[in-house]
């Protein structure tokens, strides 16, 4: 059994920070991909309130794929909690594959601003993508979503981003 007590009254560099322990904790040692991004996602359900999906997208046949080159490929569906959701996502299409094709993270306050944003589940109003990045090559990307517009801010980014280096060999 694994049990983290995250609190979210806790100010938000030390949520994230607990949050990376937690994903260092439970990917350490694990070398199964699949495993540890279900572990991470749901880890990302537990710790980060008013969320209406979490979880991973991979990037397939994108083995040249570096930031801002695009090449053939699509990001595919991966371990996640939330309503079921897109499979397959082409680089540089909705804030996934705007992600993915420039390796930058995309925060988006109003999904509905976003030009070609792909409505997924209907409830969401705003979204969080953070690239994964290993040996400088974009291998998937994190996206959270929120029913609640501006959920997310640059603290949320930056706690992402360092969640995404953690694991970059885990998955
Ligand atoms: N909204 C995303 C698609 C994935 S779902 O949110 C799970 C996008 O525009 O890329």
């Amino acid at each position: 059994m694994y049990a983290f007590e995250p609190d979210p009254n806790q100010p938000k560099a030390e949520l994230y920070a607990d949050l990376v322990s937690a994903a260092r904790a439970l990917t350490d040692g694990e070398r199964d991909g699949v495993a540890n991004m279900a572990n991470v996602a749901a880890l990302l359900w537990q710790f980060l309130p008013r969320l209406n999906w979490a979880g991973f997208y991979r990037t397939v046949g994108a083995d040249e794929l570096v930031p801002g080159k695009l090449v053939t490929g699509e990001l595919v569906l991966g371990p996640f909690i939330g309503k079921p959701a897109c499979i397959r996502i082409p680089f540089g299409q909705g804030v996934c594959g705007a992600a993915a094709a420039s390796g930058a993270t995309q925060l988006v306050p109003d999904v509905h601003a976003f030009p070609g944003h792909i409505a997924c589940d209907a409830d969401s109003r705003s979204e969080l993508v953070v690239p994964v990045l290993r040996a400088g090559r974009v291998i998937a990307v994190i996206d959270l979503d929120s029913p609640e517009p501006a959920r997310f801010d640059a603290e949320d980014a930056a706690g992402i981003e360092a969640l995404a280096a953690a694991v970059a060999n885990a998955i």
